[in-house]
């Protein structure tokens, strides 16, 4: 039986799950492949570390050694940052070889030069793994795109704070303790500052946008905020109103073909397909022309959801199942925007809300402390307003449900 060669670079949480998921999974490869997938080499930068692996493969802190490996099909990425990968995938594809990669920060940035650098050398890149975890996403938008035009998509993206605001909820951890707990199941980045402060969510929804729309919205117009400023009040107040925070990125195409994206905590009904989406689960949310909406669930992180992604992604490319999207049109037709919203607000319980609650549809209120959570119905216009008139107002706006056949509605989060 042949051989299909491949090495892997970075041995942490990514690394070991694609080692682990070849190993354990070896019959299943050989039974789709007809060939036997053999690791013949994995980089890493500290050649200090204890690692658990087999004597068989070679372990090299050198780039030059993988690139020298006689006939080496594919390279797995795992390692961290923009640089050295790019460059390493740039020469892996110039010398004719296939690459799957989990590095979204490289991706976000590279990803359309990779792609049309591998396009020249007649060989695939696999990126499923940069977004959503285990979830099979970018397979999805490229199976959805042969006939759908996509519209919108909705997703909370990063595990980690997901998992953090499940966590800080259901067990009253701290925002720290359910930070470290994150980092020692492996789902948080190398710097968690990209999970907490939204950078993490913010380069998946850019390779959502590439694969999507066969392109990016211009970084500086998508807004990102992460969930470090949320409070375990907040999220007691939420819960007593049915409503959840999530971490959601969002990406909606109009009419003019022109992309708007932003990532944010948004509150979610108990009706909403996200409120139950709990721990390290992700979820993605697509509008398409024809489908209407398809909502994915699964797990966002950690060892064997990302080796799972990677593996797959593997046997896609190697079956040639890959063909890159073009930059994909839209039809020009006009998207209703809604400009009304649910909204709480948060003010101090001394606070005279009487005179302007009347602009809304009051739904409920909790006193909480020192302040009082109300939950409105009423215009984005009159919340503005409202917001640059009384400094002591906070506000987040809800995420309405999706509907299957209208467009969401506009809900813009002021704080
Ligand atoms: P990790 O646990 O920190 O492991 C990183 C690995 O990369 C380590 O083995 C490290 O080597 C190696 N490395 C770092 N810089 C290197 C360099 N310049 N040259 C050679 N090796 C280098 O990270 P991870 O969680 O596995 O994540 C890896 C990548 O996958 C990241 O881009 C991340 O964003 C992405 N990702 C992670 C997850 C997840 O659930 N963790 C999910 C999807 C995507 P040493 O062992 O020698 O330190
Ligand atoms: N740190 C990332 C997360 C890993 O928590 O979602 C998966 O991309």
């Amino acid at each position: 039986m042949s051989v299909i060669n491949v090495a892997i670079l970075g041995f942490g949480t990514v690394g070991q799950g694609v080692c682990e998921a070849i190993e354990t999974h070896q019959d299943r490869l050989k039974e789709a492949l007809g060939k036997e997938v053999k690791v013949r080499a994995i980089l890493i930068k500290d050649p200090t570390k204890k690692r658990e692996i087999n004597p068989s493969i070679k372990v090299t802190t050198e780039f030059k050694d993988i690139l020298e490996i006689p006939d080496l099909h594919v390279i797995f990425e795992a390692i961290v940052g923009e640089e050295p990968c790019y460059t390493y995938l740039s020469e892996a594809i110039e010398k004719g070889i296939h690459i799957v990669t989990a590095n979204k920060a490289m991706f976000a940035k590279y990803g359309p030069d990779l792609l049309e650098k591998a396009l020249n050398h007649g060989v695939s890149v696999g990126f499923e793994a940069t977004t959503a975890g285990g979830i099979p996403v970018i397979g999805t938008i490229r199976q959805l795109i042969k006939v759908n035009e996509i519209r919108s998509i909705q997703g909370i993206l990063n595990g980690t704070s997901n998992f953090i605001l499940s966590q800080m909820r259901k067990q009253g951890l701290s925002f720290e303790a359910a930070l470290k707990q994150s980092q020692e199941k492996g789902y948080a980045e190398a710097d968690p500052t990209s999970d907490i402060e939204g950078y993490d969510a913010f380069y998946k929804l850019l390779i959502l946008s590439q694969t999507a729309f066969g392109r990016q919205p211009e970084w500086k117009d998508v807004r990102r905020k992460g969930i470090t400023h949320l409070t375990a009040e907040w999220l007691q107040a939420a819960e007593s109103f049915r409503l959840r925070f999530k971490h959601v990125g969002s990406l909606e195409r109009d009419g003019f073909n022109r992309i708007k994206g932003e990532v944010k905590p948004i509150l979610v009904h108990d009706t909403h397909p996200f409120y139950g989406v709990e721990d390290v689960e992700n979820a993605v949310s697509l509008k398409g022309s024809l489908v209407g909406r398809v909502t994915l669930l699964g797990p966002g992180a950690g060892k064997r959801p990302t080796g799972s992604a990677m593996v797959e992604d593997f046997l896609s490319l190697i079956q040639g199942k890959y063909t890159d999207s073009p930059e994909s049109t839209v039809h020009n037709e006009e998207i209703r925007e809604g400009s009304s919203g649910q909204w709480v607000l948060r003010v101090r319980a001394n606070e005279e809300y009487q005179s302007w609650i009347t602009l809304f549809t009051l739904k409920d209120r909790i006193q909480l402390g020192s302040h009082l959570y109300v939950f409105v119905e009423g215009k984005k216009e009159d919340i503005e307003a409202l917001l640059q008139s009384q400094e002591q107002i906070q506000a987040v706006s809800i995420l309405d449900e999706i509907p299957l056949e209208n467009e969401v509605k506009e809900g813009v989060a002021v704080y």
